[in-house]
């Protein structure tokens, strides 16, 4: 009777060991066959029922199976152990590691960050305006009457009757002037919008840097002295500048200033179109029709403002070919800055 529940359990036991696979499963093994109040333990106690002449074999059998559960057990745990070891040790030190690509600033940002810093060193804040404005601060305050001819300089996207995206970052000025009161000095980056062909040379969407300075007594000579210093910081220290006569409604007089050809010094070439110079951005004194429109007080304050291109300042500086390339996100061109 106790051989054929011997020879059950050592089935059965084959069975429950094999199909272990975690140190939580061989203890509940251990328990269920080599416990305390195991069936090994309950299997001897029977052995004491076994008629005397049966006892050597049977004990005999019974020997055998403990031995054998032991053994398995004992195998199994330390292979349990060797992978559980392992499985903690799963960092292969050898492997390359995984390569994050990080985002890097756009190059117009860049650019924009290196103007800003420049003009707050000079003692200038910064502010930013909406993009879509109304005509009213994008044309009519800065001097642009309606139907003035002026207004065909920039083509214009309008959203309705009274709102456009905005053309300049001029209209800042405006946003600025009727929110302070004087001396007011500030720059004024952002987005603007031309309904232009595009070209290698302009496209419908760039950026520019609004300059102003509003104090009693500005005088033209600060504001050339501002954009000259500025100049020497962003291009390079050993230039020649000259500021050529121009025209803005919103400044009287008006200039547009030009730089030495940084490309070839001033030898001429394509960049420069064989003139030695480079034209940076426009300027002059904020027309006293302006302050009317602000209600500041024009007998009082003068001052001076100025824009420039972002796209193309960055395009001189960096020698890029084409504006269209700042938009088109390749890569290939993100990456050298
Ligand atoms: N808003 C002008 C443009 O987009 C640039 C400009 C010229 C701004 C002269 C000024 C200025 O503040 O004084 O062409």
């Amino acid at each position: 009777m106790l051989t054929k529940e011997i020879q059950h359990v050592k089935e059965e036991s084959e069975k429950d060991f094999s199909s272990v696979d975690n140190p939580k499963e061989l203890e509940e093994l251990r328990i269920k066959y080599l416990g305390r109040n195991g069936i090994l333990v309950q299997l001897f106690e029977e052995l004491k029922k076994v008629p005397k002449e049966d006892k050597p074999a049977v004990g005999k059998n019974l020997n055998e199976l403990r031995n054998l559960l032991t053994e398995k057990y004992n195998l199994l745990k330390t292979d349990l152990e060797k992978t559980d070891d392992t499985s903690e040790e799963k960092i292969d030190l050898t492997l390359p590691g995984t390569i994050r690509t990080i985002g890097s600033k756009h190059i117009i940002i860049q650019t924009l960050d290196e103007i800003k810093s420049i003009f707050k060193g000079m003692g200038f804040s910064v502010f930013e305006g909406p993009e879509l404005e109304s005509d009213y601060n994008n044309f009519e305050a800065l001097n642009f009457p309606p139907n003035h001819p002026a207004r065909d300089m920039q083509d214009t996207f309008f959203v309705s009757e009274k709102f456009l995206l905005r053309t300049h970052t001029s209209p800042v000025q405006i946003r600025v002037m009727e929110r302070f009161k004087p001396p007011v000095r500030a720059i004024m980056p952002g987005v603007c919008y031309r309904n232009e062909a595009i070209n290698p040379r302009s496209y419908c969407v760039f950026h520019q840097v609004e300059g102003l300075y509003i104090d009693t007594d500005v005088t033209f000579a600060e504001l050339k002295g501002t954009l000259v210093s500025f100049a020497k910081q962003f291009y390079m220290d050993d230039l020649k500048y000259r500021f050529r006569p121009s025209f803005f409604p919103f400044t009287e007089p008006s200039a547009e200033m030009d730089i030495t050809c940084f490309i070839c010094k001033g030898k001429g070439c394509r960049i420069c179109k064989n003139t030695g110079w480079i034209e940076i951005l426009g300027c002059g004194m904020v027309d006293p029709n302006v302050f009317n429109y602000v209600g500041y007080d024009s007998e009082k304050y003068t001052g001076y403002a100025f824009g420039m291109g972002i796209e193309r300042t960055a395009l001189l500086k960096y020698g890029i070919d084409d504006i269209r390339k700042f938009y088109e996100n390749d890569l290939r061109f993100l990456k050298q800055f």
